[in-house]
């Protein structure tokens, strides 16, 4: 049988588990030109939100459809095949529906894994899959830090942040995590090496706080969140400083807060890139690669919220937006 995990009502704000619920179906048939996978991880990226209101397709997405499989991406085994380019045993890492099994004709955006896999294979939906890789392009290309830079990173304890700061951390920079909890924060510089942590909550001032913990001013900031915490770091930034905007997760499926001082971008001199992993699709070996050596060396780590079955993905979606991930967020098959 072939489990998905359906739209089951549009999200108002934050999703809930209530907003999915998961169906029952046949295995399909394989039609010609098409192959069926078995997709053993299922990743949670927040990005997904951003299609699930009504009428929010755009071009890299059409909006959900309510009681339709939920968009997301998968780390999928080809078993069955009639598609002459995917063979059985293939491993894939795909923009598949969050569904136990996927029918795909190869149109769908999927970047393919090595036959032997060195590591754990959630870690090619992690650390080495989109969020890894997002962090290595941001930081590597963009921020660029270095032993005299003070970096900032919001949604530092998520699947992005955490692999962010470690890069940064490697290339000899004071690390500056924002959080959302103060266990959050222990863990960051306590197992992860951060140098220190910033909480952020409703009722606290954000740019205060980062002012307190950077006294002489962030050089780098690498953006998860946007909003109110864009604002707040644009404040703290120093002359000449780096933006690598990666996400802005307090926007999504909600109306998003815009930052009122960008005029400081012109007071400051700051460089403010955005990037989009995917665009990068043809350099994702090199950055699998380098993210490989890291990990072998034992430079860094890959830290997981891990939930299991199926049923688990709401949740563990919900998870993101209520903060309760330390690490990537990941539901196993
Ligand atoms: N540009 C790209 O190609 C690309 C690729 C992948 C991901 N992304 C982006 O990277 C960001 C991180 O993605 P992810 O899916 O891996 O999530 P994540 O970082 O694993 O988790 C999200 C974290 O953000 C914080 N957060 C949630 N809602 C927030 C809010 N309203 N205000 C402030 N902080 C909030 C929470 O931590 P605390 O409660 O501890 O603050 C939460 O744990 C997202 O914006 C995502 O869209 C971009």
């Amino acid at each position: 049988m072939m489990h998905s995990v359906v739209l089951a009502r549009r999200p108002v704000g934050n999703p809930v588990e209530a907003d999915f619920a998961v169906n029952e179906a046949q295995l399909p048939e394989v039609p010609s030109g098409f192959f069926l996978t078995r997709n053993d991880f299922i990743s949670l990226d927040a990005g997904f939100r951003n299609w699930m209101n009504e009428d929010s397709g755009d071009e890299v997405l059409p909006a959900m459809a309510l009681n339709e499989p939920v968009m997301g991406l998968v780390l999928a085994e080809v078993i069955a095949s009639r598609h002459a380019d995917y063979a059985v045993g293939d491993k894939l890492m795909a923009r598949f529906a969050w569904q136990t099994h996927s029918l795909s004709d190869g149109s769908d955006f999927i970047a393919r894994l090595p036959a032997q896999l060195e590591f754990a294979p959630s870690a090619y939906m992690g650390v080495l899959g989109d969020t890894g890789m997002s962090a290595y392009f941001g930081m590597t290309d963009i921020a660029k830090p270095t032993e005299n830079d003070c970096v900032l990173i919001s949604g530092a304890g998520g699947a992005v942040g955490t692999i962010a700061g470690q890069i940064a951390k490697l290339y000899g920079a004071r690390v500056v995590g924002i959080v959302g909890s103060q266990a959050k924060a222990d863990w960051l510089c306590h197992t992860l090496g951060y140098d220190a942590a910033v909480l952020r909550s409703a009722d606290t001032d954000l740019a205060g706080e980062i002012r307190a913990v950077c006294p002489e001013g962030v050089d780098v900031f690498f953006d998860n969140v946007g909003g109110q915490t864009l604002e707040a770091a644009i404040s703290n930034m120093n002359h000449r400083g780096r933006m690598a905007l990666c996400g802005a997760i307090s926007g999504y499926g909600v109306a998003p807060y815009g930052p009122n001082n960008l005029f400081e971008l012109v007071t400051k001199e700051l460089s403010v890139e955005g990037f989009m992993t995917h665009f990068r699709h043809e350099r994702y070996d090199e950055a699998r690669e380098q993210l490989s050596t890291w990990l072998r060396e034992g430079a860094i780590q890959s830290p997981e919220h891990r939930l299991q079955g199926i049923e688990s993905v709401g949740k563990a979606f919900a998870d993101l937006f209520a903060g309760e991930n330390f690490g990537k967020t990941i539901v196993a098959l």
